[in-house]
């Protein structure tokens, strides 16, 4: 039985961007926590397609990387009997309700988002839809009166700024939204990329969990790290290759490490070794399972097509009550 019909239990909802190779941080950040929610959870995932609009403008493009992150997601156990699994453009209540919210939210509070200021502040492009990014994600989350919204720390002034839309939509019109609360644990709030900085497209500096091994090894031995000779003892503690190792190892090898690390001899480059050997390892059979998932595309649409009418039968319900409320039913 699907758990959309189960009552007592608590309600999740989360989305990922289709912009580029599913990458470490949106693994560990998102995507395995997604999956594990999944038991515990009614849960909502969803292929935030018309956000990746704001910077993907290939046609092509997009279309592929919606179906890559539906392979990725699936692959890595993301359940459609468990999860309500669907893509934001097939539902057009999204769209719809935006406006209505973009009527109620001040213009100075997008003004303070930090994706917004980043994008000014780079000399970026910056569109109208990179603007109201926060309003149509306050509406992805909002129109599915979740308890909780699971991301990871980037993501925070945006499910706060969810949080304030929904007060004032529900202070002026009566109460239709629920205040939803951020997710974000602790271990992995931020995963530090292969240059230092936040694991993001972006920067260039991303280690993919699908990718070939070739491409995983360059990536994994390009890690800065300090520069300790390799005779020296070593601060695990401050070490990335520890850091990202200590993800997918469990208490004794992560004890183990340590002990290399502190007792010299051991250089940077060996605990990457073990780190590729471990990335590589821990996502095998997802990697196979991908890999038949990508011949049977036709069942890839099939999930995203039945998720979609889950999806559509709560965000319908969500409009009506809005629509009934700001005025736009005539009786
Ligand atoms: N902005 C999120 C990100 O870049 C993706 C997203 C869009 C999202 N809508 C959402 C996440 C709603 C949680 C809930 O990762």
């Amino acid at each position: 039985m699907s758990s959309i019909n189960s009552p007592k239990k608590k309600r999740i909802l989360s989305g990922v961007k289709p912009t580029g190779k599913a990458h470490l941080g949106n693994y560990l950040g998102a995507m395995r926590n997604h999956v594990q929610m999944q038991d515990e959870y009614e849960s909502f995932i969803f292929i935030a397609d018309l956000h990746s609009r704001t910077t993907v403008k290939n046609a092509k493009e997009l279309q592929q990387l919606i179906i890559d992150l539906a392979l990725d997601y699936l692959a890595l156990g993301l359940d459609p009997d468990k999860s309500v699994f669907f893509r934001q453009s097939d539902i057009h209540e999204h769209a719809e309700l935006t406006w209505i919210l973009n009527c109620v939210t001040p213009k100075s509070m997008l003004e303070l988002a930090h994706a917004y200021k980043d994008a000014v502040a780079k000399g970026k492009e910056v569109n109208v839809g990179i603007f109201d990014y926060p309003v149509l994600m306050a509406v992805d989350i909002l129109i599915y009166k979740p308890d909780l919204v699971p991301v990871g720390k980037d993501q925070k002034q945006h499910v706060e700024i969810a949080r304030d839309i929904a007060g004032k939509f529900n202070r002026t019109y009566g109460e239709i939204f629920k205040i939803p609360e951020p997710y974000i644990p602790e271990e992995v709030a931020v995963v530090i990329g292969t240059d230092g900085q936040k694991m993001s497209k972006s920067y260039g500096n991303i280690i993919e969990i699908f990718a070939p091994e070739k491409t995983l090894k360059k990536q994994i031995m390009g890690i800065v790290t300090d520069s300790t000779p390799i005779d020296s003892p070593k601060d695990p503690g401050k070490d990335n290759v520890f850091k990202l190792y200590s993800y997918f190892a469990n208490d004794s090898e992560k004890k183990e490490l340590t002990e290399k690390y502190r007792s010299g001899g051991f250089g940077y480059g060996d605990a990457k070794k073990m780190l590729l050997e471990k990335v590589f390892e821990h996502f095998e059979p997802y990697r196979k399972k991908r890999e038949e998932l990508s011949k049977n595309l036709d069942y890839v649409r099939e999930v995203l097509q039945k998720g979609a009418e889950k999806a559509r039968a709560v965000a319908s319900k969500t409009k009506a009550e809005v629509w009934e409320k700001v005025g736009l039913v005539i009786k």
